[in-house]
């Protein structure tokens, strides 16, 4: 790693293309947003020698700049957000495009303690650059504070860091890019799958969240990696996709189904199948075998096929067991919610029966989180169940 320190007076043309090279390789191959902004503000912080970095983005839509600064040693990320029209430094450099150097942040009126106060960081030092894409357009802001000597930033810090900023700029609008196609296409699955049980279900909403955390758990307890999961995760909301093609005298009838019915029911593992083959997408190729084979057996007494046992494709045991659950714990037109211990008794029960022994104990090791998630919604309950305090987003 070169060396910036003041003794260096002029950075060379080598250590310059060496530090390019070095940094445009560590974030190149980086496409998610959250991550690769990790990365640029620790390779930034090794670089230049600094307390922290902190990099701002545009929300165009809100007005606003918004970063996730880690609060103490390893500690969770929290969602700072400052106004574009505000009269801090910030908002000041991505307004204007200029570059923001303070020798002694608190003695200047633009500098806002509002990070400091959260993160127990004492701002000395602070040089803020604009953060451009190739046309000139400002997409953020990159700061760093406190140079580990003491010194205040100079020009040669000022170039370094816009360099930085400049060689960023294209991997930051990309993994953007990534990032919206992908909100888009979870956001496009969420609602088809609203639409498939939109009919059937007194809280569509609550009953899909409920199912992809459930299999979430169960993936990660199972030792499958986070981005396996959250696959799961993602394609589980589509399982029962095929209801959208059964009639409502069948799908809504208040009592039981005739085996003739039942019959027809069963074909909502097919038509999804049918509606899911041959999808590109990796989400949809999980989706495609959790709707055809979710309401197969371990011990092979399942519909469509009669599969049994690892024959049976893992995504579709674990969702298995998560349906059954759900579909347990939540009343339908036929039949009345069950008492959440009850349905765990009922899973353990089936343990080698309907279900995988393996994806059973996983479902104890999850237990005590799935009760909470149950104990915390009123069910029924026509409003959307609120969303885990984890997944919300604390703005300051
Ligand atoms: P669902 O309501 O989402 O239920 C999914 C699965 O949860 C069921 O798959 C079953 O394995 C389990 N399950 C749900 N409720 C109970 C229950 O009270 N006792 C037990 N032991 N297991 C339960 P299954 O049986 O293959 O049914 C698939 C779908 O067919 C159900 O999805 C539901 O939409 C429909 N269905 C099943 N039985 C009836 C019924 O008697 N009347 C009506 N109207 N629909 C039914
Ligand atoms: C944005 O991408 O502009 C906002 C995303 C966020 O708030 O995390
Ligand atoms: C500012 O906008 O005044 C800078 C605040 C910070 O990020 O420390
Ligand atoms: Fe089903």
């Amino acid at each position: 790693m070169s060396d910036f320190s003041n003794e260096t007076p002029k950075l060379s043309a080598d250590e310059k293309l060496n530090l390019l090279v070095e940094f445009g390789a560590r974030i190149s191959c980086e496409l998610r947003l959250d991550k690769l902004l990790d990365i640029i503000a620790q390779q930034i912080t090794h670089m230049l020698d600094v307390g922290r970095c902190t990099i701002y983005l545009k929300d165009a839509e809100r007005n606003e700049l918004w970063s996730k600064i880690a609060q103490g040693r390893g500690l969770e990320h929290t969602e700072i957000r400052v106004p574009l029209d505000g009269e801090t430094v910030t908002s000041i450099v991505a307004r204007t495009g200029q570059t923001i150097n303070l020798a002694d942040a608190y003695e200047d009126k633009r500098f806002s303690m509002a990070v400091d106060m959260v993160t127990d960081f004492r701002t000395h030092t602070l040089l803020a650059v604009p953060l451009k894409n190739n046309s000139g357009k400002v997409l953020g802001v990159f700061q760093v504070a406190n140079k580990a000597d003491g010194s205040p930033f100079d020009k040669k810090d000022e170039g370094i860091l816009l360099l930085l900023a400049t060689l960023a700029a294209s991997s930051i609008e990309i993994a953007k890019l990534y990032q919206d196609v992908h909100v888009a296409q979870l956001e496009t699955i969420y609602r088809l799958a609203v639409t498939a049980e939109y009919r059937d279900q007194q809280d569509t909403r609550a009953h899909l969240k409920n199912i992809s955390i459930i299999s979430y758990l169960l993936a990660l307890a199972l030792g499958m990696s986070k981005k396996e999961a959250e696959l799961i995760k993602n394609a589980s909301p589509l399982h029962d996709i095929g209801k959208v093609a059964l009639a409502d005298n069948i799908l809504l009838k208040p009592g039981r189904l005739t085996p003739e019915e039942f019959e027809i029911m069963k074909s909502h593992t097919i038509y999804g199948g049918r509606i899911l083959e041959g999808a590109h997408s990796k989400v949809l190729q999980v989706a495609h075998k959790m709707s055809l084979y979710h309401h197969e057996k371990w011990n092979g007494t399942g519909y469509p096929k009669g599969l049994q046992g690892e024959d049976i494709p893992l995504e579709a045991r674990i969702i298995t067991v998560a349906d059954v659950f759900d579909a347990l714990c939540v009343s339908r037109v036929y039949k009345k919610a069950w008492k959440t211990d009850d349905a765990y008794l009922y899973i353990l029960g089936e343990s080698g029966k309907a279900f995988d022994p393996r994806i059973v104990a996983a479902f104890k090791k999850i237990y005590s989180s799935v009760r909470k998630l149950y104990l915390n919604q009123t069910p029924q309950a026509k409003t959307p169940a609120p969303a885990p305090a984890a997944a919300r987003k604390q703005t300051v």
